[in-house]
Order: structure tokens, then sequence, then C-alpha cells
């Protein structure tokens, strides 16, 4: 630890904004495994509890990225994502806090009866430019901060899940919060299990593990969609750049990252068999909601690699809680 403590240092330094209640709890799993006994020791770290409202995730990732939106004296944010995203939907209800315009740019059809994050969306009153597909994104977004731009405003944009060098610092934060919480509770994590998309969490959490020397912690990201191959590119092309800043030396390669996507599926948001009976048992036994599009795949995922002997019996594995409940509604 002692050789990366000038990088611990410059992590420190970077200005954040304080969005959320952070040192979630974690909790231990105990009465799942009567029904899964090849499970190990499992917790969880409720990410779900991250903030009234604006739960999961993307909020650890939201503190810097607009901690750096301020910095630039940005006025407007722009983001994407698809019509039922949780990132989208959490900026927009961020942004209103801080006072700042916020445009959301989706792909999918104008929902005609909005739920979920969509009914949050149409609550907030933000303005949403749909598209047809997830590559139309970009090009929209940079369209429409070109016309602010023209127009005198300043721009902020924030890519899909704000996975870049600057959003995933927050997962980076999350590890030391992790340590301290490891150093209270007398405990040492063998393994993080957790929902993965656009590859922001686990990049933070990558390069977290590495900075604050848990050389030792097994980082499992389940995929809730995209290919297990695409995910570790974006991991690396986010890492790279924040190791850099921060000025310590790791080697990290793509071949030393588990991401699996045995458990997309028939794609984004369409439960599995297992994923539905996961979640019935979560809620029913720990009394634990599950959102059917990235919590739920990762706890099949968990079940899985449990029953197919991936872990010891004595393992501390954690399942983190990303979040993202208002899918269910
Ligand atoms: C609830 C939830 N969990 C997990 C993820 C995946 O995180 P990431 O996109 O950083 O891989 C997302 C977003 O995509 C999400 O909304």
């Amino acid at each position: 630890m002692s050789s990366n403590k000038e990088a611990i240092e410059k992590f420190r330094s970077i200005p954040k904004l304080s969005l959320s209640n952070l040192g979630t709890l974690i909790e231990r799993c105990e009465r799942l495994s009567m029904i899964y006994p090849e499970l190990p020791n499992v917790y969880i770290k409720r990410d779900d509890f991250i903030g009234s409202l604006v739960w999961g995730n993307k909020l650890r990732k939201l503190e810097y990225a607009l901690a750096e939106a301020k910095a630039h004296n940005a006025d407007t944010i722009i983001t994407c994502g698809s019509i039922h995203s949780n990132h989208a939907r959490i900026t927009g209800q961020v942004c209103r806090r801080l006072e700042l315009d916020c445009i959301l740019v989706q792909n999918g059809d104008k929902p005609e009866s909005p739920s979920g994050n969509a009914l949050i969306n149409k609550m907030l009153d933000i303005p949403i430019h749909y598209v047809s597909s997830p590559d139309e994104r970009q090009p929209k977004m940079d369209e429409i901060a070109d016309e602010l731009e023209a127009a005198g405003h300043t721009v902020y944009q924030i890519p899909l899940g704000a996975s870049n060098a600057t959003g995933s610092l927050g997962f980076v934060a999350a590890v030391e919060e992790l340590v301290e919480q490891q150093q209270k509770m007398d405990i040492r994590f063998n393994a993080i299990i957790h929902a993965c998309s656009s590859g922001g969490t686990q990049a933070g959490l990558e390069v977290g593990k590495r900075l604050f020397g848990l050389d030792k912690l097994q980082i499992y990201g389940i995929s809730a969609d995209n290919s297990a191959e695409k995910i570790k590119e974006t991991i690396a092309g986010i890492t790279y750049p924040i190791i850099n800043r921060l000025g310590f030396r790791e080697k990290m390669c793509e071949e030393d990252l588990h991401v699996d996507d045995s458990y997309v599926g028939e794609g984004y948001g369409i439960p599995t068999e297992l994923s539905s009976k996961v979640t019935r048992q979560f809620l029913q036994i720990e009394g634990i909601m599950l959102d059917p599009t990235y919590t739920a795949k990762a706890a099949a995922g968990l079940v899985d690699y449990s029953r197919r002997g991936k872990f010891k019996s004595t393992d501390n594995v954690l399942f983190w809680h990303t979040g993202g409940l208002l899918n269910l509604l």
C-alpha cells in the first residue's frame, strides 16, 4: 500500500460532490444458504440504499462527473441511455437539485404510458431526444451540444452510464470505503460479484483494488447485455487513463478481467428462468428486491457460480447491489 501512497493522495485530492449516503451497509445473507447450501458466506453491499429515490451505482459516478461539470462552469448536462436507463433518470434528478439544465438522448420509442424511470423523467419534465439505435446517441449528443454552445451555453457531456475515467472514480472511492468497512467488520472479502454493462463500475473497482492493495480480491462482472469481450475492452480503455492520472505503476491486461456474459439470456431486460427464480428467492427469503435488468442477472451468476464450485464454502463473497429498482415498476 505504501508504494501507492502518492497515488492515493492524488486520488483523494480529486474534487467530488457529496450526493449520496456513502458507507452503504454491508449485510450478511445467511438465509439464502438454506436453499443453496453450496453458497459461500454471502454478504450484500446495499447501494440500493445510496440515496432517497436515486438509488444505485450511478450516483457514485455522478459525484465525480458533476464536480467536473461544475468546475467547467457548465450550465447544461447532456447524457444518454436507453429509454429505461437508470443513469439517465438519476442524472436528470440530480441536475434539478444542482440547478443545472439536463437534456437526455435516449434510444427507443417515446413510451405511450411511461412507467419506472421513464415516468420519473416525464414528471421531472426533462427534454428527451429519441433516437432509434444506440449508435445514434453520441452524434445526437454532439449535435445538441454544438447548437447550445453556439447559443452561448456551456455544455458538459456525460457518456453512457457515466462510464469514463471521471465517473469511474466513484468506484475507486467505493473500494476505499470497502477497505474501511473490512477493517471495522474484521473480515476480508475474497470476491465481489456485480452487474455490469457499460463497464464503469468494474473499471473503478479494478483500479481501486490495485490502488488500495486488495491484491487477492476477485472481481466478477456479470453482463446485463453486452458481450464479455466488448465490456473488457471498455473497462481497459477506462482504467488506463485513471492509472496514468494517478501515476501509479500497474499493469492491467484484459486477460486479468473477469466478465461473464452467460447470464444475459435472450437479452437486456428480459428475465431468464434462473434470474426470475433467484429474484423471488431473494425477496421471499432475505426481503431483498432485485431488478430484472441488472441485479437479478448478477444474482443468478452468484447462485450458479456457487453450484459450479467456483467459491470455497469459507469464502466471503460480496454481492454488490447496484440498484435499478425503478425498472420493477
Ligand atoms: C442498476 C444497475 N446496475 C448495474 C449497472 C451496470 O453498471 P456499469 O454500466 O457501470 O457497468 C447499471 C447501469 O448500466 C445499472 O443501472
